[in-house]
């Protein structure tokens, strides 16, 4: 038996434009996911979260292969990261499950290998992943992040914080299915080329304000980089209406700016607060709304 954890997360920018070769901003959450593995006749997965086991059993099989194990596993599921997609789980639990694996087998590994046996497992859960999710999985903390053409060529840095971050989170109600958005952007690149290279310029001037205002704790700017940023997924068509609906409360709450976080199509919106107090606020009126949400802090 072993057990092991992966961190969630939350992309302030750049979600999807990643996936493209531009850098996305992301922080680390202190909800993760625990994972406990057992060898067994047959692969399987255990958990009271909401999961689809074809897909879990199949990131299983890669991380498994990607590990070169022959032998079998039941994975038990738990821990505090929603895993409602936008929030890094499908990540987090491949980061838990090779950990888990390595303390099973008695292996140790560098974070840098457990991060590429988890890419595998994303791969079998989002097809072509950037791999921004499972290396914050791995790492936590404020990070840019950059794909390389292969998961070990991609980069990352770890940026300061001028300034704690207050978030309230925001579930839609729907489960984000992330493949089927990251799929929906590729036909929109495919079908538009020039379109798409245009929001692409306009993402990267938001990527670099943005990591300034990050470093520089300018909350207002960070939240009116964040609006600019949804108006684009908006047009990449990521942003559904409970999405939108959600932004739209939370600004009215006095968030200084609000968006998708994750994949979209339904999934998390994310609003930034002026501090803790108004965070819990924000979240309190999302909820009111019929939308479940709270307050979190990125510190490091
Ligand atoms: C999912 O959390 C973020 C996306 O950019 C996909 C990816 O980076 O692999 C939508």
């Amino acid at each position: 038996m072993g057990k092991g954890t992966g961190k969630g997360k939350i992309i302030i920018f750049g979600e999807h434009f990643v996936v493209h070769g531009a850098p996305a901003i992301a922080g680390g959450m202190s909800n993760c996911s625990k994972v406990e593995v057992k060898k067994s006749e047959k692969n399987g997965i255990i958990t009271k979260q909401k999961v689809v086991e074809a897909d879990s059993i199949r990131a299983i099989e890669a991380v498994l292969a990607s590990m070169g194990i022959t032998e079998k596993y039941i994975v038990t599921l738990e821990g505090d990261l929603p895993t409602y997609g936008g929030l890094g789980s499908s990540a987090a639990f491949c980061v838990g499950m090779v950990r888990a694996i390595c303390e099973d087998r008695g292996i140790h590994m560098t974070n840098a290998e457990v991060n590429s046996h988890a890419y595998n497992g994303e791969k079998a859960f989002h097809g072509d992943p950037s791999g921004l999710d499972n290396t914050m999985a791995t790492h936590g903390g404020v990070v840019a992040f950059r794909r390389g053409k292969t998961q070990s060529e991609s980069k990352f840095e770890f940026l300061e914080l001028g300034k704690p971050l207050d978030l309230a989170v925001s579930f839609t109600g729907k489960y984000s299915p992330t493949a089927k958005m990251v799929a929906s952007v590729a036909k929109f690149r495919a079908d538009d080329e020039a379109e798409f290279a245009q929001l692409m310029d306009e993402y990267m001037k938001i990527e670099i304000e943005g990591r300034k205002a990050i470093e520089k704790g300018k909350l207002d700017v960070i939240g009116q980089l964040m609006n600019e940023n949804q108006a684009l997924l908006s047009e990449l068509g990521v942003s559904d209406e409970n999405n939108d609906r959600i932004c739209k409360i939370a600004m009215t709450a006095g968030a200084l700016g609000a968006k998708v976080t994750g994949g979209g199509g339904g999934g998390c919106c994310i609003a930034l607060a002026k501090d803790e107090a108004h965070a819990t606020e924000i979240a309190g009126a999302l909820n009111k709304a019929g939308f479940s949400s709270f307050a979190t802090r990125i510190t490091k």
